[in-house]
């Protein structure tokens, strides 16, 4: 039995307020818990979002009274918002900027809009930003001009990765996260067949998602899913990668197998059993779990110490991941099939514990919020 720290996601979608029927504060917590993690930090862009005093305090009661394992929550910056926003720093997670498009309606489309969020948003509290590829240089530059950390979500591009590890030697203070089905999933060429899904294997090199016609839905996500050569030189340079972060945004799969699917898979339930495969394999060491999981997210969120928290893993479990195992309220998972190695057995949580094989053990509300501290 393998004993971590609690792990840490610090980008996650808990559909609360707005979409309960995808997750909700309690789903989403108790996929939280069994996939490891003892804090997630969820993201603003719900219906309505979060960007201010009143939404946020409807994002932080329903998260007080259903949240099972501890939380932040992050606020978005929209076009107006930059001084409320930094009046909240102290209550928020941090503050998210959409400078690409993607589910929901926070966007910051005009450079002008992103200024005052540069310049307000206290030093001390995280910024993550959601922008790709020429959009992240800009980020990247609007940082170093207003001196202030900046973190970048989802990197799934070598030309991204190799950006942000060019301003780390210059000494800008960038990081940056990769979420697993990024380093797992490439995109499907349309002029290669597709492989059989028992071919798929975390332990293997990536394999295109799904083999069934029809099932582009279930392959949608933002940032979408790259080429073999992105996929590579996100495992090349995985020293310049901070955090592992699932970006779990559940959509049902009837919204998925739908006309207009939106942009989004689960991943609290997958992230660790693949990433110890891939330990099993050869291509990761436990430190870099551990570092990118649990030590950066602390750092780099400003995290509080949970105090008697940790979780036992048994690295000889094999298995196959089955979405009808899982707690989130999506009901899929892009990996569905996949043979992996690793098993969260026990997860204890400021010393009781929270899940063990396979039950919930704590109760909705048992979760506390990571900024208010006694
Ligand atoms: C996210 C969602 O569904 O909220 N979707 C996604 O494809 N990642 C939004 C996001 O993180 O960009
Ligand atoms: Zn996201």
């Amino acid at each position: 039995m393998l004993k971590l720290p609690g792990l840490i996601d610090p980008h996650v979608h808990l559909r609360e307020p707005g979409a309960t029927h995808k997750e909700d504060y309690d789903s989403g917590t108790c996929a939280a818990l069994a996939g490891g993690f003892t804090i997630v930090l969820a993201m603003p862009n719900t219906t309505p979002p979060i960007f201010d005093s009143t939404t946020l305090d409807l994002a932080l009661n329903a998260a007080k009274q259903k949240a099972r394992c501890d939380f932040g929550q992050y606020i978005g910056a929209g076009p107006n918002n930059a001084d409320v926003s930094a009046s909240l720093a102290g209550k928020a997670a941090g503050l998210k900027m959409y400078l690409d498009s993607t589910f929901g309606e926070l966007r910051l489309d005009d450079m002008t809009l992103w200024r005052p969020h540069f310049e307000s948003y206290p030093k001390a509290y995280p910024l993550v930003a959601h922008s790709e590829s020429r959009t992240m240089a800009a980020a990247i530059l609007f940082a170093a001009i207003y001196d202030r950390p900046i973190h970048i979500a989802h990197v799934s591009l070598k030309e991204e990765i190799l950006l942000i590890k060019a301003a780390k030697e210059k000494g800008i203070k960038v990081t940056c996260e990769v979420c697993p089905h990024h380093l797992f999933l490439t995109a499907p060429s349309p002029l290669t067949p597709l492989p059989q899904r028992e071919g798929n294997h975390a332990a293997n090199p990536p394999a295109p998602l799904g083999r069934r016609a029809g099932d582009e839905g279930r392959r949608e996500v933002r940032p979408r899913l790259a080429t073999q050569a992105d996929v590579d030189a996100l495992w090349q340079n995985m020293d310049v990668i901070d955090c592992f972060a699932t970006d779990h945004a559940p959509h049902t799969l009837e919204e998925k197998d739908s006309d207009n699917p939106p942009p989004g898979f689960p991943g609290l339930e997958t992230a660790l059993p693949l990433l110890l495969t891939a330990v099993d394999a050869g291509r990761l060491t436990i430190d870099d779990v551990v570092a990118k999981m649990y030590k950066n997210p602390k750092k780099i969120f400003n995290l509080p110490e949970q105090p008697e928290t940790w979780i036992e893993v048994d690295e000889k479990a094999e298995y196959e991941i089955k979405a009808e195992t899982q707690f989130t309220r999506c009901g899929w998972t892009p990996f569905e099939g996949w043979q992996v190695k690793g098993k969260v057995r026990k997860v204890v949580l400021r010393g009781q514990t929270a899940f063990e094989d396979g039950q919930i053990l704590v109760h909705a509300g048992y979760g506390k919020n990571v900024r208010e501290q006694e």
